[in-house]
């Protein structure tokens, strides 16, 4: 049998290891019985808990326990609360959304379908080269249509080039204006406080902080009642019906204060190799340039376009290298898309398609640094020779 050596991972925005208090939590959870709804003692137990990982999960998000509804992925809390909030908001005949030029498709792509079946009216604020909301147009549109806006939803940090979004003054804008933010890519990784940020609602989700796949949850203020899109048992304040996927909520939130609690060692070391990416990749492809600021962003994700390659051919020379990492942008049906976010940050649809997402982790090391340094330059050589095969063929 093969034996393949482990590649160098440097993918973990796509989804990351768990880690080893999250393992243990859900291995130790999921050989009890009981489900954590029943009023026996065994149900009962395992209730108790998961409303100690509630707890947990609250006081790494800076929210109440009350507020946290648990779901099965992040996808699924961006659509509940866009859904619901939006359905809320039509009762009162409010149909404007405010969101971002380049929100995640599991955000895009709900707000879209209230626009294709439900009427809601959408207004995109553009975001600057460096990749930052342009908050000049927020206000102009929010002044302009105040009365009418259901919710505003804004990333609090980009999947793909890693820049972290001006929050603060989005809320500050909106005044009374419900704001979502999807936080999947911050939470855990950099400060997010909920209470402090003065949200309504926002999304984590388990797997991108260590934890397992298959639970996340929406951050949704007590008292803000929304309507809920799966209908059933009235788990979660009656919004999020289903069976509680207690092993998954207790080893997140086992992931969850085991990210807090290393946060700022973890940021300082991933900080340190992504400079050491940036430095080597572009020194040894001069023409290369990193998408996004590196300053204000998450500490592990960079964005880099190597011009005149395609980034599908590049990933998979890396993989043939043993190295893992992303096009970050959307592959479906076979098809190549260009990035809609690189897209928004002025790319030209060549430049999206000649790009690539590293996306560093507590697992990473100076010497995978140097191996990726190592080989991008002939990857870089062979995609942009095979490119122009194409053009001349
Ligand atoms: C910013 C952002 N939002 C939402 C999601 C979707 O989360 P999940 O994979 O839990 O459905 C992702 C996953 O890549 C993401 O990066």
């Amino acid at each position: 049998m093969a034996v393949h050596s482990p590649q160098i991972y440097l993918d973990h925005a796509a989804t990351t290891p768990m880690v080893q208090p999250a393992i243990d939590a859900l291995t130790a959870q999921i050989l009890k019985t009981g489900n954590a709804s029943s009023l026996h003692s065994t149900g009962r137990s395992v209730r108790k808990e998961l409303e100690e990982a509630r707890e947990s999960i609250a006081k790494a998000a800076g929210c109440a326990a009350i507020d946290v509804i648990f779901t099965g992925t992040g996808t699924e809390a961006n659509n509940l609360a866009i859904k619901g909030l939006f359905w809320l908001a039509a009762k009162a005949g409010k149909k404007v959304i405010i969101t971002s030029t380049f929100e995640h498709h599991a955000v895009m792509d709900p707000i879209k379908w209230l626009q294709d079946h439900e009427g809601a009216t959408v207004i995109e604020i553009p975001v600057s080269k460096t990749g930052s909301l342009d908050l000049t147009t927020l206000q102009k549109v929010v002044d302009q249509h105040r009365a009418q806006i259901a919710f505003i939803s804004i990333m609090h940090s980009n999947n793909e080039i890693g820049t972290l979004q001006p929050i603060e003054q989005v809320v500050k804008i909106a005044g009374d204006i419900p704001v979502h933010t999807d936080a999947v890519q911050s939470f855990g990784k950099v400060d997010f406080n909920f209470n402090q940020l003065g949200l309504t609602a926002a999304t984590i989700s388990a797997h991108k902080v260590g934890g397992p796949l298959g639970v996340a949850a929406l951050i949704l203020k007590k008292g803000v009642n929304i309507e809920p899109v799966l209908h059933g048992g009235g788990q979660e304040r009656d919004i999020r019906s289903g069976t509680f996927n207690a092993p998954g909520i207790i080893a997140f939130a086992a992931a969850a204060s085991n990210a807090i609690a290393q946060m700022n060692d973890r940021d300082t070391k991933i900080r340190k190799l992504k400079s050491l990416l940036i430095t080597k990749v572009l020194a040894a492809v001069p023409d290369a340039w990193v998408n996004g600021q590196s300053e204000n962003s998450l500490p592990g994700v960079v964005n880099i376009t190597f011009p005149g390659t395609d980034s599908e051919g590049l990933l998979l020379l890396l993989d043939m290298e043993g190295i893992a990492c992303s096009t970050g942008s959307a592959c479906s049906a076979g098809v190549h898309r260009p990035s809609h976010v690189l897209l928004a940050i002025g790319l030209s649809e060549d430049e999206t398609t000649s790009s690539l997402r590293f996306s560093l982790g507590d697992s990473n090391t100076e010497a995978e640094i140097e191996k990726l340094a190592l080989v991008i330059a002939s990857v870089v050589e062979k995609s942009r020779s095979a490119a122009n095969k194409k053009v001349f063929k």
